[in-house]
């Protein structure tokens, strides 16, 4: 399965990313990448240094910097550092950006590989809003849309109402639920069903030193935040989980819904169901312990 993993690394998009890279059902053609979790010139820099890591060569192509109709963001420092990687700060910048913007990027490889292409999107969805609105044929190009994001049945993390994806840019995220792809939500809803605990990134670590170690040292920041914020023992497999539907649906319950997303207010950022939307596919159920063990079986193999 051709996949693009439109994406703000991040400590979690840096676990899934290490799964695409891993999982021998998917072929990772290009990472595009999206404010969020950090600026965007280190979602980039983490994202082409991610890749050389992982021996993948494939591009890299920035998307948008702020939210649509925003001009500031301030990044999530709390939760994945102030480089995005946790306290690991020492990331060297390798190689440079394609020449396209993530979003023509987006469009070009949609109609290349027309009916093929998956993309997973595990950041806010400005790049996701700015392809549908660049080419019509973009919804009808990709296989189907993936999307890491929402809280449709449960609270959210970054306000109790909104998870951070879709609170970093809720109008972006209700114009692609107004006019969607084929698409599948992998909210909070099942997300947090798959923790991943300390022990088992000193598991990873010890069957792939290299990348299972990196994921470990950089876990430490985002595992404490977890344990500090919500009393848990492990941090939730977002990314990776979403990643893992795109090619693994018969390990999530979904149910068909439109959804709206509420723009302003004290609910800015909520996922709500909305009869009168075109049906998205939503994750309300997951066998989270096959998620895990997935994802430690495909990271462990890698170096
Ligand atoms: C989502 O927000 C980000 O912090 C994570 O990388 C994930 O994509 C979880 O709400
Ligand atoms: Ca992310």
């Amino acid at each position: 399965m051709k996949l693009i993993i439109d994406t703000d690394p991040g400590i979690d998009d840096a676990m899934a990313i290490a799964y695409a890279a891993a999982a021998p059902e998917i072929e990772l053609i290009g990472l595009t990448t999206v404010f969020g979790n950090t600026h965007v010139h280190q979602s980039s820099r983490n994202a082409r240094f991610l890749l050389d890591k992982l021996g993948i060569d494939a591009p890299v192509a920035e998307g948008a910097p702020v939210a649509q109709g925003a001009d500031t963001h301030a990044p999530s420092e709390h939760v994945h550092g102030p480089e995005g990687f946790g306290d690991v700060t020492d990331i060297p910048q390798i190689g440079s950006n394609h020449s396209l913007s993530a979003a023509e990027y987006l469009v070009e490889m949609a109609r290349v590989h027309k009916g093929e292409l998956v993309v997973c999107a595990v950041g806010p969805l400005t790049n996701i809003a700015a392809a549908l609105r660049l080419d019509p044929e973009f919804a009808q190009n990709i296989a189907r849309l993936v999307i890491m994001g929402g809280a449709v049945y449960c609270p959210g993390n970054i306000t109790p109402h909104a998870e951070a994806n879709i609170y970093h840019d809720p109008l972006a995220a209700d114009e692609v639920f107004a006019n969607p792809p084929t698409t599948v939500v992998v909210g909070l809803d099942v997300t947090l069903r798959t923790l991943y605990e300390g022990a088992d990134f000193d598991g990873l670590a010890e069957q792939s030193a290299d990348m299972g170690g990196f994921l470990r040292d950089i876990s430490k920041f985002y595992l404490k935040f977890y344990k500090d914020v919500g009393g848990l023992e492990g941090c939730g497999l977002h990314d990776s989980t979403a990643v893992i539907a795109c090619t693994h649906a018969d390990m999530f319950t979904m149910v068909e819904t439109g959804l709206q997303v509420v723009a302003d207010g004290p609910e800015i950022g909520l996922t709500r169901p909305d009869p009168s939307r075109p049906v998205v596919h939503v994750c309300c159920d997951v066998d989270g312990a096959g998620v895990v063990d997935l994802f430690t079986q495909r990271v462990a193999s890698l170096p």
